[in-house]
């Protein structure tokens, strides 16, 4: 959980250990080789056990994230037979799906999984029908923001104090408090 055990607030930055810009040289190549390449993305197993450090890394509440999970499908992305990046889909409608969570492994952080587990998302939503992808983050979730935007969402939507109404203790990011969800949303 990022909130604090003492209650205290608690910043989600330092869980992410997640530090942009990385240089140039370190994005997207793995002892030289290209990352993507070595990846295979594909649903989770049903009998395999769900990456909840993963997801958790993304969503703070593990009551949440199990209660989409319900209702969710899960996919991920292997390097061998590691699993280093996840996401959920959700069905809103036939014809919106959203993207609840997505996650990678902090090693494999800045070297381009994040984007081609979007690409994936798309392309895998399409081909099952739908016509609009949402996601959803945070006020303070700037790099999030860069990173979706540039992948073709536009934001659509502000869901005011969903943070703190949906979550038990108060959550900070690089100093900001995550207050509001903004919702980005791409046609497919
Ligand atoms: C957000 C996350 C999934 C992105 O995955 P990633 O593999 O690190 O991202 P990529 O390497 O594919 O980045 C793609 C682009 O987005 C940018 N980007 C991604 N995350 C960023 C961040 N936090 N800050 C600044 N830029 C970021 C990259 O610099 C890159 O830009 P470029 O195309 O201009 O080179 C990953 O960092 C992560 O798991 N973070 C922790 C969990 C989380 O915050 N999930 C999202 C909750 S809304």
């Amino acid at each position: 959980m990022f909130a604090g055990d003492d209650g205290s607030p608690v910043d989600l930055r330092r869980r992410r250990a997640c530090d942009f810009p990385f240089s140039s040289r370190d994005r997207g190549y793995v002892g030289g080789n290209s990352l993507s390449q070595f990846l295979a993305s594909g649903q989770l197993g049903k009998s395999e056990e769900i990456p909840y450090a993963l997801l958790l890394g993304a969503d703070p509440s593990k009551e949440l994230v199990e209660k989409y999970l319900k209702s969710s499908e899960i996919y991920v992305a292997r390097l061998a037979n590691e699993i280093i990046g996840v996401y959920v889909l959700y069905p809103i409608n036939s014809e919106k799906a959203e993207i609840k969570n997505i996650a990678v492994e902090e090693k494999f952080q800045g070297k381009g999984v994040g984007k081609l587990l979007l690409e994936d998302a798309f392309k895998l939503a399409k081909a099952k029908g739908y016509k609009q992808l949402i996601i959803g983050t945070g006020n303070s979730s700037v790099g999030q923001l860069y990173l979706y935007q540039k992948a073709g969402f536009e934001m659509t939507e502000i869901r005011w104090n969903f943070f703190i109404d949906n979550y038990p203790d108060p959550l900070y990011e690089d100093g900001i408090q995550v207050k509001h969800m903004i919702v980005l949303s791409k046609q497919l």
